[in-house]
């Protein structure tokens, strides 16, 4: 058989996939993770919301079902996700029917980083401990966006849950993960955050860029020009939610297409881009972690978004869970650079 996706990048790039207690109950995406996969990131679970709907009361089920998944398989673990403003439980920013003040809040924090990293401090390798606090369309001056985290508590908070998050688990890699920060305005104020909290001493290790791509989107020198710059900070990278749309984003917003299968020509720049992101991890050695969010083509959000209900075939495995051609390509690439 020939090597794995995994065994091709051994322990320099972890290969990652997204999933659910539903996907794991899957056998074909079972047979697939264990056969290609070094690192699972919980789709939803693991999110605010969903595992501290209530103040005191944590629904822990799916997480740990993933949780134990990953350790009877020898699988690592990605955190998501500490701070976002979305997906939140409706307790979270408010005392009675007003809005928490900022100690409220801080202390709700504290606690729900303490509760979550004992349960699965021992197999997550690395946390998305902030997402998406970045909006340069939306935000305020500093392009911050007017969270509920943020306009309670400033970016303060984003500071203090690095802080306590690398005190609750000192070996665990610490990440800021974001979308559209590979290029323009949004790299540049992401830059710009990250580079005051390293200076603050802020204990970042890691950037995600999460990768929901276009088949024609990003060009290789993008995507290069984004790792080099967050890694001269002296951070890691990670990519973390890649997956790769067969439409552009500009056909997503006025819904000018709907294919009933791939067309050929978007397949084949589909998995262009896909060899280019692998090959970065083999070139840069600062990639640690590719992460496609999913598995196969049958069960991908990108189904109901940006517009729902049209069919997208975005990820390495099709419909029917097999191997897309450009996994082998990836794999015989990496190996003749390993
Ligand atoms: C963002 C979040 C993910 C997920 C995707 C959409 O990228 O980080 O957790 O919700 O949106 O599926």
């Amino acid at each position: 058989m020939n090597k794995s996706l995994k065994d091709a990048f051994g322990n320099s790039c972890k290969i990652g996939a997204a999933v659910n207690r539903y996907l794991l109950e899957q056998k074909e995406a079972v047979d697939i993770i264990r056969r290609h996969f070094n690192s699972i990131t919980p789709e939803n679970s693991m999110k605010f919301g969903p595992i501290h709907p209530k103040e005191d009361q944590f629904n822990w089920e799916e997480s740990d079902f993933i949780a134990d998944f990953a350790r009877e398989n020898n699988i690592e673990m990605r955190g998501h996700v500490m701070v976002w403003h979305n997906q939140n439980p409706p307790w979270l920013f408010l005392e009675g029917n007003e809005s928490a003040s900022k100690s409220i809040l801080f202390k709700r924090l504290e606690d729900h980083i303490a509760s979550v990293t004992k349960r699965y401090g021992d197999i997550v390798a690395s946390w998305d401990v902030l997402n998406e606090a970045i909006d340069v369309d939306n935000g305020d001056e500093n392009g911050f966006r007017l969270s509920d985290w943020y306009k309670i508590c400033g970016k303060e908070v984003y500071e203090f849950a690095f802080k306590r998050m690398r005190e609750a688990c000192p070996k665990v890699k610490l990440v800021y993960n974001d979308y559209n920060n590979e290029s323009g305005p949004k790299m540049d104020a992401s830059i710009r955050f990250l580079s005051g909290l390293l200076d603050a001493g802020i204990p970042v290790d890691r950037v995600g860029i999460q990768g929901h791509w276009y088949y024609n989107f990003p060009d290789e020198k993008t995507l290069r020009n984004a790792i080099e710059r967050y890694s001269s900070l002296g951070l890691e990278i990670e990519l973390t939610e890649v997956d790769i749309s067969v439409y552009q984003w500009s056909e997503a917003r006025e819904k000018a297409q709907f294919f009933s299968t791939a067309p050929e020509d978007r397949k084949e720049q589909q998995s262009q881009r896909y060899r280019e992101i692998f090959a970065a991890a083999c070139e840069y050695p600062c990639v640690k972690n590719i992460t496609t969010w999913g598995i196969a083509d049958n069960y991908t959000w990108l189904d109901n978004f940006p517009v729902k209900e049209r069919k997208n075939w975005p990820l390495l495995f099709d419909e029917q869970y097999r191997e897309k051609p450009v996994v082998a390509d990836i794999i015989s690439a990496a190996e003749k650079n390993s």
